[in-house]
């Protein structure tokens, strides 16, 4: 695990951004296929994504992206569903035509219908010849998607119930609590890990205590963030709030140093 510490932000989304486009160099094989999440950490990472295909130095246009996560029962023409926001927050932004997004489907008949739809998400990660490198925020609890605390560290994509902190965190984005749903389908913490590069971003001091576990805790279903740590390369950029609960933080900046210079 690299782990790489800025002083701000902005800063963090640069990295973060750079060790995007690098593990697309290094893991792709054709058009870029990137691992998206939602959320308000990586919205500076997309951003400067948008700049780096605007200076020609990546083209989305042919790209696909397979989100983490959905809602289960929220209309995918909802405003709050993740497809409408990945439309918003990155298609439209880095140049990701909408036909090539693909996102878990949360809606159907029955349980399990969208159990079944699940399953073939991972085949269709796995028939556009897996993702390259995927982005990840986490939550304040340590889930990653939405693979809250005591989720298998082998899981595949499935639908799970919401944490009530979760749901009290994107209530922001609804009209209420009783507004957000109660479950989603996200990709399982085995499917995340078949990505070819992981691409973690963490900004603030309310996700330090989360890094901390996720980092240097235990390999731990209770902190799914920990997962990042069976993953052979798995990049976490984080900015001094989020990195400072951290206590092995001397060795991350001398690692960090040696890596600016191709050591
Ligand atoms: C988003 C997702 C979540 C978020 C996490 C952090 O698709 O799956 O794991 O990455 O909840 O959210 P923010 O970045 O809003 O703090």
């Amino acid at each position: 695990m690299e782990v790489l510490i800025v002083d701000t932000p902005e800063e963090a989304a640069a990295f973060a951004a750079s060790a995007v486009l690098d593990g697309l160099r290094a893991y792709g094989t054709g058009n870029p296929v990137l691992g998206l999440a939602t959320g308000s950490s990586p919205l500076g990472l997309y951003a400067e994504l948008a700049a780096a295909a605007q200076r020609g130095e990546v083209d989305f246009s042919a790209a696909r992206g397979f989100a983490l996560d959905e809602y289960v029962g929220l209309d995918d023409t909802h405003e709050q569903s993740y497809r409408q926001t990945l439309i918003r927050e990155v298609c439209n932004v880095i140049g990701l035509p909408e036909s090539g997004l693909n996102v878990p489907n949360g809606n159907g008949e029955t349980v399990a219908q969208i159990a079944e739809q699940a399953a073939a998400y991972d085949e269709a990660i796995k028939a556009a010849g897996g993702v390259d490198v995927q982005i990840l925020g986490i939550g304040a609890n340590g889930h990653l998607g939405f693979n809250e605390p005591a989720s298998s560290l082998r899981s595949r994509t499935r639908i799970k119930r919401l944490a009530s902190q979760t749901r009290e965190d994107n209530a922001r984005f609804f009209d209420g609590l009783d507004q957000v749903p109660t479950h989603c389908v996200t990709q399982g913490l085995g499917t995340v890990q078949e990505a070819g590069r992981l691409v973690l971003i963490a900004t603030g001091s309310h996700k330090a205590e989360a890094i901390a576990a996720a980092v240097e805790g235990p390999l731990s279903a209770s902190c799914p963030g920990s997962v990042l740590q069976l993953h052979p390369d798995a990049v976490v950029v984080l900015d001094e709030a989020a990195a400072s609960r951290l206590k092995n933080r001397a060795y991350y900046d001398d690692a960090a140093a040696g890596l600016q210079f191709g050591i």
